[in-house]
């Protein structure tokens, strides 16, 4: 196929179709209903914006992962055609359909069986979900390369590396550079961060996202995970990858290659920008997001990022070194303590502190097979919840 023409039909799956990625990706859809063909939509357990979704789209099956919702979308669904179904087998289910290309949008752990089962397919996979790669990262890659699978990497930061990176010889490649927007406590003092609410902490400046990405964001653990997330998609070791701070978050991605060229991908902070690459590539279809003004910009300023203030980033950093189980740790223990965050049981900073201590409890076991990431995953949330609750006493 040209990289100018695109495909007459594509058959389209989204996992996790009501969250932030996901809306948007359907937002790309409905623009041009006749390029796409929806097989399967899925989500967690909102059951009605899943209905309106796939009665708009003519999708041909709809799922919910709690049975709890079930009810409800069977009955906002009857009489339409749609095929509705629930619980998690029907979540891996629905991912394992034939369909051109799937969006991997379901948001942490969770999302972990129904993106490998997307993988085994062999076909297109845009991968949102940036913990899958980070948990089981080799678990997912065995998959990619047996099935023949493409990853298309949805993250703005990997996205931008992945254009920028097009047809370029990987031997001449130096480093990457993931940019930052350092979030809402980018300029704030220890003292701040130590009494930050979730509202404050939820409000990011630039980026309109899901609770979880949000916080992680503020944490810059988020970095941290696409640090691990990138070291997977491209290859390369820690050293290679770098993360600069860059507020106005204008330049997405950049690779710097040995003759001293730097390429890098520019666009306004839109998501519907990278989802929509991984959507018509190889090819680019048009979309609404606001055109980037750079005199309107005015200004690109870049900073290191602050370790002492943000210790995520070197935790995941440690994690990635280390290797094997570590990463999965380290996400696990993430998830369960931005949740305690979100409940107010522990403070802002005792995220990281909490996921250090549980990476140092468990050290660095196999994490071979799905079973195995699986089983640490709950042995880390465990412990994550063990001092989460001793931290709120
Ligand atoms: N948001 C962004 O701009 C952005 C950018 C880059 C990468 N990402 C990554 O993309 C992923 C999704 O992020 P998001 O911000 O879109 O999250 P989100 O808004 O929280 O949406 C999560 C989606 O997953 C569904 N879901 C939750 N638990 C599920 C389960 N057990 N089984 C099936 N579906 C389930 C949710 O359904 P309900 O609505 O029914 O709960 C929802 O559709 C994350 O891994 C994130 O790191 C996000």
């Amino acid at each position: 196929m040209s990289a100018a023409s695109l495909p007459p039909k594509r058959s389209i799956t989204v996992l996790g179709s009501t969250g932030s990625v996901g809306t948007q990706t359907i937002d790309l859809l409905s623009a041009d209903p006749a390029r796409f063909a929806v097989r399967a939509l899925v989500a967690g357990r909102n059951a009605a914006l899943l209905a309106e979704q796939a009665t708009a789209l003519g999708a041909e099956h709809a799922v919910v992962a709690d049975p709890a919702a079930y009810p409800a979308l069977r009955q906002a669904l009857a009489g339409t055609g749609i095929t509705v179904a629930a619980g998690p087998e029907a979540v891996v289910e629905a991912a394992a359909m034939d369909a051109d290309w799937t969006m991997a949008a379901i948001t942490g752990a969770a999302g972990l069986a129904a993106t490998l089962a997307a993988i085994r397919r062999g076909r297109a996979v845009a991968l949102a979900n940036k913990e899958a790669l980070v948990c089981a990262g080799e678990v997912m890659l065995s998959a990619v390369r047996e099935a023949g699978a493409t990853l298309l990497p949805v993250d703005s930061e990997h996205n931008a590396i992945f254009q920028s990176l097009a047809d370029q010889n990987h031997a001449a490649l130096e480093k990457i550079v993931l940019t930052a927007s350092g979030g809402p406590f980018r300029t704030a003092s220890l003292e701040e961060m130590a009494r930050a609410t979730p509202d404050v902490a939820l409000r990011h400046p630039i980026w309109s996202m899901g609770a979880k990405i949000s916080i992680d964001s503020a944490t810059m653990m988020n970095k941290g995970l696409e640090v691990i997330e990138a070291a997977r998609l491209f290859g390369l070791p820690d050293a290679k990858i770098g993360v600069l701070v860059h507020p106005q978050s204008v330049i997405h991605g950049l690779v710097y290659y040995q003759d001293g060229s730097v390429l890098a991908q520019l666009g306004s902070p839109d998501m519907r920008i990278p989802i929509s690459h991984t959507l018509a590539w190889p090819a680019r279809m048009a979309t609404p997001s606001p055109r980037l003004d750079l005199a309107a910009v005015g200004r690109l300023e870049f900073d290191e990022p602050d370790l002492v203030r943000f210790p995520a980033l070197r935790l995941a950093r440690e994690a990635l070194r280390a290797g094997g189980g570590a990463p999965a740790i380290l996400s696990a223990a993430n998830e369960v303590a931005v949740d305690a965050f979100l409940q107010r049981r522990i403070g802002f900073l005792d995220i990281a502190s909490t996921v250090e201590e549980v990476m140092a409890a468990l050290g660095t076991p196999p994490a071979d097979t799905l079973d195995q990431v699986i089983a640490l995953d709950a042995e880390s949330r465990r412990a994550a919840d063990r001092l989460a609750t001793a931290r709120a006493a």
